[in-house]
């Protein structure tokens, strides 16, 4: 029954216990924020929103809010050794702490999650200023990751309860990035299936799709990967896990440097992926090498008819690929930082409400190319 399914009915089987709206907003710890705030204006093209430290009388920390369209980047740092982020920091490198989640009840979220099994991160806490209330709690994810509940319904701030407007002279243009279209996270060994679990068991969610290491394989290693989906189709989590390969799988190497499970990629939807990532490249956004041409000789077969201009997608190296729904144009950048960790990935769907396997095998014999360069293969 399920494989006759389209992705679309398929998120009808999701449980409805926990509503979300949608990604409030991604929190990063970095080990400087204020240089991490320019990279991400100046390369991606976000605007300077909000943001708290000393100045606003948190004393042990710097949050800087980046914005673009709907998406919200909160970089944070700690300002001494002994702060718990430190620590976080020094073991994992930058990454992402939080995948905040837009709720219109976070003390049901809170409830409904932590009855079914979710380890608790923060309780239902009341935020306010002058501006209204927040009401925010938190559950652990994989890993240190963090899943924040954001109820925002009675604020009208620039972002929450303790951030002040951060006006900047510096605006480079955006680069047409929308809003997060998903968030990838890279688990251990076996631990696939417990984690597809706690999505289903405490989340609600959905298994869409899934790929096994027949299907994501190198000549050299593979991986394993499934999409969990909420109802509405507004968040979308895949899971990674390295499998068996001749060499190490690009997985455990992100384990290997992350030092433990975490965030492998956001992925930022744009509605014109040509010109965005024309404009990225311009700014300094290193992105993952083209397929080779064959991939583009096939395309058409592969995919159907595309509206796009299949020279232009191939002289920037964007991927196509289908679901049973439409199409979706994807392209991944190398990690932003040193550590081979975190990436962003770019996509444009036309239709297409999943992912294609062919997508998937390009991208991650791209990312091998990378590994080896490294010397981590
Ligand atoms: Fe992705």
């Amino acid at each position: 029954m399920l494989e006759t399914m389209t992705t679309s009915q398929k998120m009808t089987l999701a449980k409805d216990f926990l509503p979300i709206n949608g990604t409030d907003h991604i929190e990063l710890y970095v080990g400087n924020a204020k240089q991490a705030a320019h990279f991400y204006k100046t390369a991606f093209g976000f605007q300077s929103c909000a943001y708290s430290g000393p100045e606003t009388g948190v004393k042990d920390r710097a949050s800087y809010v980046l914005q673009q369209g709907k998406i919200r980047l909160v970089l944070t740092t700690p300002l001494k050794s002994e702060h718990p982020i430190t620590a976080h920091i020094a073991k994992h490198g930058d990454g992402v702490k939080i995948l905040a989640l837009w709720v219109d009840d976070a003390c049901k979220a809170y409830e409904e999650t932590t009855s079914r099994g979710a380890k608790s991160y923060m309780e239902p806490t009341t935020l306010t200023d002058e501006h209204g209330e927040v009401k925010m709690s938190g559950i652990y994810t994989y890993g240190e990751t963090v899943h924040l509940f954001v109820e925002r319904k009675n604020y009208n701030g620039v972002f929450l309860p303790g951030y002040k407007e951060w006006k900047s002279s510096y605006a480079p243009e955006s680069t047409g990035l929308l809003h997060v279209d998903h968030c990838v996270g890279n688990v251990g060994w076996n631990r696939m299936n417990p984690t597809i679990k706690w999505y289903e068991d405490v989340m609600g969610f959905v298994n869409i799709l899934s790929f096994d290491d027949k299907q994501i394989n190198t000549e050299y290693s593979a991986l394993m990967s499934k999409v969990m989906s909420n109802g509405n189709g507004y968040v979308k989590f895949p899971i990674n896990e390295p499998a068996e390969g001749k060499k190490k799988s690009q997985i455990e190497e992100y384990l290997d440097f992350y030092e433990g499970e975490g965030v492998q990629h956001i992925a930022v939807a744009t509605n014109n992926i040509i010109d965005t990532v024309k404009a990225l490249k311009s700014r300094g956004v290193e992105f993952l090498d083209a397929p080779p041409n064959a991939y583009y000789e096939d395309l058409i077969a592969r995919v159907g008819k595309i509206d796009e201009d299949i020279a232009a997608l191939q002289e920037l190296g964007i991927l196509v690929d289908c679901d049973e729904e439409g199409y979706l144009l994807q392209l991944f950048t190398k990690p932003v930082e040193d550590r081979p960790t975190l990436f962003f990935e770019i996509i444009q769907r036309k239709g297409a409400q999943s992912f294609g396997a062919g997508n998937f095998k390009a991208l991650f014999e791209s990312i091998e190319k990378e590994q080896a360069k490294r010397g981590n293969l």
